[in-house]
Parts: C-alpha cells; sequence; structure tokens
C-alpha cells in the first residue's frame, strides 16, 4: 500500500469512523484491499450492535455486570470504610491508577499465555490504532505508577492500596463478573520476608473487622527464576509421560508454560496433577529460607496457615511467596483473596529492579461472605423522620431538619401537608429509628414529641436538645 494511500484511509477512519461496506465501492481496488486488510471495515455485527433496533426495547446491562443498588451498597461501603481504617493503620496509603492502560502492559506482566491475557481481557483498538485494555487487575497499574512516577527515587518502601472495579470476560456464575471488584494493596521496594507475614496479618485483621471468621488461609513459595527453571525441566520431563491424560490446554502449556498446569481446574485431569512434583522440594537454599521465615513470622504471630503446594496462581509475576484466602461458605468460586511476591515485575515493564509484594480481595466475592457471616450489617439508612402538622409548623420542622442535618444527622422530612397517620407510615417505611412530631400542641408547649419507631415509645423533648437526644439513644451519627 502507498503512503499516500494508508494517508487517505487513516484519514478518513479519524473523521468518520470505520469504512461501511457500502462506502468501498467508491474506494479504488487497491485501497479497498488495504482497508479490509487493516481491519478499517465496519463489520456487520458492529453496526448491528450501534443500531438500537427498537426506540421502546428495553436496555438491560451487559451480561457479567450488574447494578448495586441500597441498601447493599451500604454495605459495599462499610467494607470499604473497614479497609481504609485497617490499611491506614498499618500505613498504606491511596493510589488510584485509570481503568483504561495499553495492552501490553498485561500481555508482558500477567503474561501472554494465562486465561487472563488469552481469553479474557477486554481488548480494542483505539482509533489511533493502539491496542488498549480494561484492566483486568491492578498490580501491574501499581507498578507501572511507581515507574512512571520515579517514585523508587524518593527511596524507602511504598505501600500502596487501592479499590475499584476490574474486567474479565469470564463465564458468569455467582461470586463470578465481568466487572468485578478488588480491594487491594501492593507494598513496593523490599524483598524482607517479614513484609510477606505483616500483610498477611494485616489481611486477618481486616476480615475479623467485617466479621468474616470462616476462612482458610494457603500458602505456597513459586521459587525465584533460577530455581523455577530448575523446577520447569523435573515438570516438563515429569509431562512428557502424563500429558495425553490432560486437557488440550494443559497439553499446550506442557510446552508453552508448565507451571500454568498447576492450576488447571478441570476436573478429570486433578488425579494426575495432584502427582506430578511439587516446586517446594525444589526451592534454591535462598527461596527455602524465605518461605521458612515467612511461615515462622506467620506462627510467632498465631495466624494458622495451609501450606498448598499447588498453590502456583494464574499471573505469572509471581516469585516465591503465593497465598489466597477461600471461604467454605463461598461454593464454587471460594477464593475471597489472593495474592503474592512478583520482585521482577517492575523489571519485566521496563522499570529498574523493585521488589514488590500485594494481594487484591474479590469485592464482589467479600460482600457476599460478609452477608452470610451477618456481623456487620448495612447502615441505619435514617435517624430521624419529621413529621409536621399544619402549615404553621413547616418553618420550624424545617429550621430542626436544617440543625440537625448539619450536625450530621440523616434526617428526611415530607414535603406535602399530611396527616399524623401517614407521617408515620412513611417514617416506618424509610426505616427511621425516630419520628419527631410538630403539631399545634407542641409548638405551643416548646417541646417536640420524638416517638422510637421500634418500641412505638415517645416523649416530648426540646427542640435544642434533640440532636443529644438522638446521641444519646443512637450512640454514633446515623
Ligand atoms: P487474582 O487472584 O486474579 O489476583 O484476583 C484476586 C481476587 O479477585 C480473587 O481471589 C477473586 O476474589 C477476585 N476475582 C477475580 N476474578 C473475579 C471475577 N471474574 N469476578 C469476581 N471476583 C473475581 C489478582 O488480581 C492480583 N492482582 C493479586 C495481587 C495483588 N497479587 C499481588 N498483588
Amino acid at each position: 500500500m502507498s503512503d499516500r494511500t494508508r494517508a487517505l484511509l487513516r484519514f478518513h477512519v479519524r473523521r468518520y469512523g470505520q469504512y461501511k461496506e457500502n462506502e468501498l465501492a467508491q474506494l479504488s481496488k487497491e485501497s479497498e484491499r488495504a482497508a479490509r486488510a487493516h481491519g478499517l471495515v465496519e463489520r456487520a455485527s458492529q453496526r448491528r450492535a450501534l443500531n438500537v433496533s427498537k426506540k421502546s426495547e428495553l436496555i438491560r446491562s451487559v451480561k457479567g455486570t450488574r447494578d448495586l443498588l441500597p441498601p447493599e451498597t451500604s454495605l459495599w461501603q462499610r467494607v470499604e470504610d473497614e479497609a481504609r481504617r485497617v490499611f491506614a493503620a498499618y500505613h498504606f496509603q491511596e493510589i488510584r491508577t485509570p481503568v483504561l492502560e495499553l495492552t501490553a502492559l498485561f500481555a508482558r506482566s500477567v503474561g501472554e499465555d494465562t486465561d487472563i491475557v488469552m481469553k479474557e481481557m477486554y481488548s480494542f483498538q483505539d482509533r489511533d490504532e493502539e491496542s488498549l485494555t480494561l484492566r483486568p487487575e491492578a498490580t501491574a497499574s501499581v507498578v507501572r505508577a511507581y515507574i512512571e512516577h520515579s517514585l523508587y527515587n524518593q527511596g524507602g518502601i511504598h505501600k500502596l492500596y487501592y479499590l475499584g472495579p476490574m474486567f474479565r470476560r469470564e463465564r458468569p456464575q455467582k461470586g463470578r463478573y465481568r466487572q468485578f471488584y478488588q480491594i487491594g494493596a501492593e507494598v513496593l521496594g523490599s524483598d524482607h520476608p517479614v513484609i510477606d507475614a505483616e500483610v498477611m496479618e494485616m489481611l486477618v485483621l481486616f476480615l475479623e473487622r467485617v466479621g468474616v471468621r470462616e476462612f482458610a488461609l494457603l500458602i505456597n513459595s513459586v521459587g525465584c527464576p533460577r530455581c523455577r527453571q530448575e523446577y520447569l525441566k523435573v515438570l516438563r520431563k515429569a509431562l512428557e509421560s502424563v500429558k495425553t491424560n490432560l486437557c488440550g490446554d494443559c497439553r499446550r502449556r506442557a510446552e508453552t508454560n508448565p507451571l500454568r498446569v498447576l492450576d488447571c481446574k478441570v476436573e478429570a485431569d486433578q488425579p494426575v496433577i495432584e502427582k506430578l512434583p511439587r516446586i517446594l522440594e525444589h526451592l534454591c537454599p535462598e527461596c527455602r529460607q524465605h518461605f521458612d521465615r515467612v511461615t515462622g513470622e506467620l506462627n510467632q504471630r498465631g495466624i494458622p496457615h495451609q501450606i498448598t503446594p499447588r498453590l502456583v496462581r494464574g499471573l505469572d509475576y509471581y516469585t516465591r511467596t503465593t497465598f489466597e484466602v477461600t471461604s467454605g461458605a463461598l461454593g464454587a468460586q471460594n477464593a475471597v483473596l489472593g495474592g503474592g511476591r512478583y520482585d521482577g515485575l517492575s523489571e519485566m515493564i521496563g522499570g529498574p529492579p523493585t521488589p514488590g509484594f500485594g494481594f487484591s480481595i474479590g469485592q464482589d466475592r467479600l460482600v457476599l461472605a460478609v452477608e452470610q457471616a451477618g456481623h456487620l450489617k448495612p447502615r441505619e439508612a435514617l435517624a430521624a423522620y419529621v413529621a409536621w402538622l399544619g402549615e404553621a409548623a413547616l418553618a420550624p420542622a424545617q429550621n430542626l431538619v436544617r440543625e440537625l442535618r448539619r450536625g450530621g444527622w440523616s434526617v428526611e422530612i415530607g414535603y406535602e401537608p399530611m396527616k399524623l397517620k401517614k407521617s408515620l407510615g412513611i417514617a416506618n417505611k424509610l426505616q427511621a429509628r425516630f419520628a419527631i412530631i410538630i403539631g399545634e400542641g407542641e409548638l405551643a408547649g416548646g417541646r417536640y414529641q420524638v416517638k422510637d419507631m421500634s418500641t412505638g415509645a415517645q416523649e416530648p423533648v426540646e427542640p435544642a436538645r434533640i440532636a443529644s437526644y438522638l446521641k444519646e439513644k443512637l450512640g454514633a451519627i446515623v
């Protein structure tokens, strides 16, 4: 294709979007061939997707994504608040990275032969032909940001945490979505084994704070590139004789990336995989020492854990420690969180040597576990509903509502005049803890009736004292 043809085609695509089939007739044969070869022609399926066939047809959310509605969102917030509180106590600070990254970031770090990169990423060609991806995970992004902003020049250790949506095109089921949410944390700048144990200690505290007590902490080491090479030789050899009994993916991976065979989930493959050599028996002395120190530290902190030799995790960047927390209450998708050490990741994406360790919690699954455990409740939605009776009560009622809201209380008021019965019905429906009744008698007596909606008991309280009355009864601000 000549430079001129290329320039013309690109100009058209930038200006008007991709060519439609019926526009191709206007092009020369050379341009038409080039437009097709370079993917500049809009496919029929794309065109259909852009056509909203019937205006009245209901447009639904995308498969594998979902809306989170109140009151469930309140539980999500509580989990997030608790995470921020616990992480801050361990001196982590928040980082926010873009949802959109260059595809190469994940191909290089997560690994080209992983399920995530091969099958699950939402990648697309941008108008300038750059390949972009909706992040399937955030560790690579955090390390990219660390390098891009030269945080290593500040010296010392960086402890960063993040919350937000991730995207993987997996088969949706309970606890598995195409847009899901992670709460994660990364420690960059040290390979000390105490970091691994301290981060797991923080996680255990966090799970305790959100009321999740039934879980298992699984831990393993995948060694360093040096000892892993040796192990891979042994593993490849063992796979030679058994790979014909494994699934197609495993047969391919036995050649391309044998470690991935260990996290195959195909039922029929499991007895064969169980008998393969274990990486823990092939660690070099330094990796063995690291692993022993991590498990020793966990013991010293009284944190129960199970050594799980097959836990290699589905991402290629791990070195040494890998770990997961599973919860029996969750069914098939039982991994609440996963993480590990990734001492070579920074170099993989063009940065200076920077050891790292971190984890990501699947927030969707965590919230399910929190709901089942039932210790953490959604926040009380409403402290008080103010029921005013008669026009004369409206202004005093609005003054009270404003004052209580300024004090941080969650308060609602009706906008239309209503009978008492109807107001109390609304207070009930909104699950207000108290109804504050202001009628002619209350205005004359200078004290408003405060009714406890759970017991029905009510008592008169001076307007100026209502905030402290709520505090006495409810404790924390609602
Ligand atoms: P990961 O194991 O791929 O690790 O994901 C971590 C957690 O995210 C999983 O344990 C699970 O709870 C949740 N998760 C993953 N996929 C889905 C899905 N489709 N739907 C719902 N939840 C899901 C990572 O992402 C690494 N970045 C963890 C890490 C951080 N390693 C070091 N630092």
